[in-house]
């Protein structure tokens, strides 16, 4: 059986931006901004973007694209079967991801029907009180779920390509719309005071907590670390820049990220909302507030979470195909199987997130930047330990001469700086989870020991060429 591939170029970038534009954007990033001191998440995490995000995410689609293969099998093919343990990391954390990431999906899905009735107007705390968990929200995820299902069973170009090339634009279009209009409401100036002023003393004080939270997100935003790019890369037929593809792939996220940003922050404070309190359902709760008490609510209710929704399942369609690919290639399931294979395993565990609140938390929080870390950091000592030269040979097939001349530099940040760096996130974000505070020289110390002795056993594996 021949592999799928993307029809046309664009239509491979707008399926990576819808991977990336998502949930992330417009729900995880203005809460963890909230909480994190406004601006100044803002600028480490733009910042990080750039120094972490885009070498990671170019790092995924070496890999991707050299192999041609699911998660599983492209590292066993590049690497040799010692090195299928990677793409288990990446199944790993995308089962993570989608298990809580379609608890939200079935939220907004069914914020975007009860906006049209206005169910939540009269009371938006209690009302996301009564549907958060429980088996409402089973069934909605459920529907959330089925919906990505629908879709990715349709295949690579007929679904996920033919969908997105509507959805995406589509995204922009509405999101533009809203942010024009939301600029007209009282009060939106101090929404965008808190969003872009910096406040240098909270940054000094919390760096850390900040730093390892933007690390996260920068990660969780262009969807690195769960092999759904690498995935998305394997069915690129052409030589193309990957460089030049992924980069493009992050300045669209991060437009339409900052475009969220600028629709949700003046629409809260236009009500006297502010943000920050109430964790991952503050946002439901006073955006729907605010929806309530504005002429034409029902309307903008039913548009705004519309938006969420086609971002939500554009992101969705892209962590199920991970699962799903690796099933179709190691295990000769046909693509329909595959699909329901894989989403009947995500109806249990993400039904398990949307019962109970303790278990969607720690999913979301902080377990979803655990793997992702992992993996990501997995995936760039493979490329530039194992892989070694032909990873640079893959970042410049089809690459101009820009490319190839920061094609040495993306090798020295893949192989050493970032990983290293990661590694200091993830010992730190561990330390936290189990509540013991890990001071940054011992994160440091620990994160250049393991790294070295991992970069170590890798290098004296040669790859199957
Ligand atoms: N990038 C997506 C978002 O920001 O909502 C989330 C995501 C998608 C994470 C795919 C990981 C992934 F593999």
């Amino acid at each position: 059986m021949t592999r799928a591939t993307w029809r046309t170029r664009i239509g491979f970038i707008l399926a990576a931006v819808g991977s990336a534009v998502g949930l992330g954007n417009v729900w995880r990033f203005p809460w963890l901004t909230a909480e994190n001191g406004g601006a100044a998440f803002l600028v480490l995490y733009l910042a990080l973007i750039v120094a972490v995000g885009v070498p990671g995410l170019i790092g995924e689609l070496v890999i991707g694209r050299r192999s041609g293969r699911n998660p599983v099998g492209a590292f066993r093919e590049l690497g040799g079967d010692r090195f299928r343990f990677l793409g288990a990391i990446a199944l790993l954390a995308a089962a993570v991801v989608l298990s809580f990431y379609s608890v939200v999906g079935g939220w907004i899905l069914r914020y975007t029907l009860s906006s049209a009735t206005g169910a939540y107007f009269a009371a938006p705390g209690e009302y996301f009180a009564a549907i958060d968990y429980g088996l409402g929200a089973v069934a909605f995820h459920a529907a959330f779920l089925f919906a990505t299902v629908a879709v990715v069973h349709l295949g690579v170009d007929r679904g996920i390509e033919a969908s997105t090339t509507l959805m995406v634009p589509g995204i922009v279009v509405l999101l533009g719309g809203l942010a024009v209009w939301v600029a007209t409401l009282p009060g939106a100036a101090e929404g965008y005071a808190f969003y872009l002023s910096l406040d240098v003393g909270y940054l000094r004080e919390n760096f850390l907590d900040v730093l390892v939270a933007a690390a996260g997100q920068a990660l969780f935003t262009l969807s690195v670390g769960a092999g759904a790019m690498l995935t998305y890369a394997s069915y690129l037929g052409e030589d193309r820049s990957l460089a030049a593809d992924g980069t493009l792939i992050a300045v669209l996220n991060t437009a339409i990220g900052v475009l969220a940003g600028l629709v949700v922050f003046p629409l809260l404070f236009s009500l006297g909302v502010s943000p920050g309190q109430g964790g991952p359902g503050a946002l439901f709760v006073s955006l729907a507030g605010a929806f309530g008490d504005l002429p034409y609510g029902r309307i903008v209710g039913v548009v705004f979470f519309g938006v969420v929704l086609l971002a939500a399942l554009s992101s969705a369609i892209s962590i199920l195909e991970v699962l799903v690919s690796y099933l179709i290639d190691e295990h000769g399931r046909s693509r329909l199987q595959a699909t329901l294979g894989a989403g009947g395993l995500l109806l249990v565990t993400g039904s398990v997130a949307a019962a109970s609140p303790a278990v969607f938390g720690l999913l979301a929080d902080t377990i979803a930047n655990l793997v992702l870390t992992a993996g990501l950091i997995g995936f760039l000592l493979f490329d530039g330990w194992v892989l070694g030269r032909l990873a640079r040979e893959e970042f410049e097939r089809g690459a101009g001469r820009l490319a190839r001349l920061v094609s040495l530099p993306w090798y020295v940040a893949i192989a050493v700086a970032l990983p290293v760096f990661l590694a200091f996130t993830f010992v730190t974000g561990v330390g936290s989870v189990l509540g013991i505070p890990i001071s940054s020289p011992i994160a440091v110390a620990v994160a250049v020991v393991g790294v070295a002795a991992v970069a170590a056993v890798f290098a004296r594996c040669s790859p199957s060429e």
